[in-house]
């Protein structure tokens, strides 16, 4: 693919680069995005029956064990070019904020530093009924398991629909968006709020934005540069063009 040489430019220059990310980013690392037809995860399950807090108190087992099998998933995958790409832009960039949707915990495992997760880490665990963090907890016979201190259900630490985000989480990310002066929307269908409304928020603060994705997306008319194709494949080139000599792939 053709890299616009105005965006390398802009890139080497640019002193505050704001990044978002979602599931796109991780499908060549072998996980499965939410809404892409016949490959989804719920192409074969409805997100409503199953990412929510009503869905997670009617039925606490299929909700868990749905959470399992992706923690699986997780659990095998490795980062791809992609997320290394990141890496690299924020060793050369003054000011660098990495946004992610994602619960997978691929761009720590990258080597990432600044991560703020929108959406919470699939990981980690928290009780149901108290909403504290979870370390340790026997995995008995019980589906779900039980919190140690209160007997509550044990639940992924998580963001569902329905449910808030972390305030301080968002307010970094609200605040990174709004102050870039290069933003990229990475992998994302731009459909989920809040992180929908933030490559909007950076074009109003005159930032330029960068959308890559293999398909088009509800933000794709609005980006100053929407690249299709696959992050795995343009992040590289687009780190190779701006940085030849940095690469580690
Ligand atoms: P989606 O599954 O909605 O969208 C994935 C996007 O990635 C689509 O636009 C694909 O075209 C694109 N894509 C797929 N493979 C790609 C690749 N190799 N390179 C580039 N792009 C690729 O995932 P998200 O936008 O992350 O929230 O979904 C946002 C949120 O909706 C998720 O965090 C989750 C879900 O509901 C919660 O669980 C709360």
């Amino acid at each position: 693919m053709e890299i616009p040489s105005h965006l390398i430019e802009q890139l080497r220059g640019s002193k505050r680069v704001a990044v978002l990310t979602g599931a796109g980013i991780s499908a060549e690392s072998g996980v499965p995005t939410f809404r892409d037809a016949q490959t989804g995860l719920w192409a074969k399950y409805s997100p409503q029956e199953l990412a929510t807090p009503k869905a997670f108190k009617d039925n606490p087992r299929l909700v868990w064990e749905w959470y399992e099998w992706r923690r699986e998933l997780v659990t095998r995958a490795n980062p791809n070019p992609a997320h290394i790409s990141l890496v690299i832009i924020e060793e050369k960039v003054e000011n660098f904020t990495l946004i992610t949707q994602n619960v997978d915990g691929l761009h720590k495992m990258a080597g990432s530093q600044k991560i703020l997760e929108l959406h919470g880490n699939i990981m980690r665990y928290k009780c149901a009924d108290e909403n504290i963090p979870i370390r340790e907890f026997s995995a008995g016979s019980e589906v779900p398991p039980r919190c140690p201190n209160c007997g509550g259900y044990v639940r992924p630490d998580v963001v569902w629909f329905g449910e808030n985000l972390d305030e301080s989480v968002l307010k970094a990310a609200w605040e990174a968006a709004g102050s870039c002066d290069l933003f990229f929307s990475i992998g994302t269908s731009a459909l989920v709020q809040p992180a929908a409304s933030m490559p909007y928020l950076a074009i109003e603060n005159r930032a330029m934005v960068v959308e890559i994705n293999l398909t088009e997306t509800p933000f794709s008319t609005s980006a100053t540069y929407s690249l299709k194709g696959s992050a795995a494949s343009i992040l590289p080139e687009i780190v190779k063009a701006a940085w030849p000599e940095s690469i580690k792939f």
